[in-house]
């Protein structure tokens, strides 16, 4: 059985929950896959500032704040075998909710110095929903794919005709809560993408 983690970077219950949502299902019906759903939504998240007390200190996590966003985070993070992250389009890139999580990941360097290869084979996927049809859904696909990049995670593409990751359109802001049924499909398709792949390389656990 492998962890698939999602992590869901909008502010709202709305598109890109409901694609992430759909990501997961689809990722949990290929069997053996586990899927656990994280909201940012409503979390405290606190900037890192950069002062390096993690990596003085040695410790895997941020030791200046306590913030309900990222504490019990790190764990979850560092437990899963596999990621597929949402993010909706702010300004043709990801949200400023999703850059403060990612830029609190400055402490896995305590463990990455030691063990280069930690997240090597860990998966992940990402998956942007914007207001209008090229509205820089890729540009924040990227933003994701540079954080996996960071942390040494193996990237999974959508595969065919989903290339990078699942770039979903929600017209309008949606009449209900998304409107692309053609986008969701991509949506699943990364799902089943990051499942087989983390199981290919997930090491068997005891
Ligand atoms: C501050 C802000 C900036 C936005 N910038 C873009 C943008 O650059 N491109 C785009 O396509 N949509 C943009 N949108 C629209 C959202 O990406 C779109 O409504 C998305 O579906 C919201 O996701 P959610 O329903 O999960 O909140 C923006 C919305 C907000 C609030």
């Amino acid at each position: 059985m492998v962890k698939i983690l999602g992590i869901c970077g909008s502010p709202r219950k709305k598109s890109a929950y409901t694609a992430l949502k759909a990501a997961l299902e689809a990722a949990e019906a290929t069997g053996d896959v586990e899927v656990e759903l994280v909201e940012l939504r409503g979390r405290k998240l606190n900037f890192c500032i950069h002062c390096n007390q993690c990596t003085k200190q040695g410790v895997t996590y941020c030791p200046v704040y306590k913030d309900d966003g990222m504490t019990e985070l790190y764990e979850k993070f560092y437990n899963a075998d596999g990621y597929i992250i949402a993010t909706p389009v702010y300004e043709m890139n990801i949200t400023a909710q999703l850059a403060t999580f990612f830029n609190r990941f400055r402490p896995t360097w305590t463990i990455l110095k030691d063990n280069p290869d930690f997240f090597a084979r860990k998966v992940g996927g990402a998956i942007a929903v914007g207001g209008t049809r090229n509205g820089g859904q890729e540009m924040a696909i990227n933003g994701i794919l540079g954080f996996y990049h960071t942390q040494g995670i193996t990237v999974c593409n959508g595969g065919v005709c989903v290339y990078a990751g699942a770039s979903l359109w929600n017209p309008g802001d949606g009449s209900g809560t998304m409107d692309d049924p053609e986008g969701l499909e991509k949506a699943q398709g990364i799902g089943r993408k990051v499942a087989m792949l983390t199981k290919l390389l997930a090491p068997a656990k005891e």
